[in-house]
């Protein structure tokens, strides 16, 4: 089953920023299928990695972009960002010290807070980009 599904996304006509947008999805929605199937802890634990590692390269490619093109509200979308990676690394470490349900709490979190973020801080960062010729 797929959770989210391309079409509800927001675009913001940036090729890097919507490829790794679709990826983020892509992951989200392996998460899911990885914990559903009853796959393995590695599996799942592999998962959550990528899942992470990808969220971090995604941010701070978004933060490469709004400091190379002076972005007004720089600081707030930051530290939105910084939020949530503090939040799911707790969250990881609740999963590895036993917590086998964390990743359901990750999955949500990162569903609802992925639509919400992209909505309200992402798509004005796009269409401020798209403003300076950035595409
Ligand atoms: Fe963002
Ligand atoms: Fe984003």
């Amino acid at each position: 089953m797929t959770l989210i599904s391309w079409n509800t996304l927001n675009t913001l006509n940036v090729g890097e920023i919507d490829a790794q947008h679709h990826r983020l999805i892509a992951l989200v929605n392996e998460l899911h299928q990885t914990m559903t199937s009853a796959q393995g802890a590695d599996k799942l634990n592999r998962v959550l990695l990528e899942l992470i590692e990808f969220t971090k390269l995604h941010f701070a490619t978004e933060e490469k972009f709004m400091t190379g093109y002076a972005y007004p509200a720089y600081e707030q979308h930051k530290k939105e960002h910084e939020v949530l990676l503090g939040d799911i690394e707790q969250l990881l470490q609740r999963f590895r010290n036993g917590d086998f349900l964390i990743p359901f709490a990750i999955e949500l979190d990162l569903e609802s807070w992925a639509l919400r973020h992209i909505e309200t801080h992402d798509k004005p960062l796009g269409d401020y980009l798209n403003s300076k010729g950035v595409f």
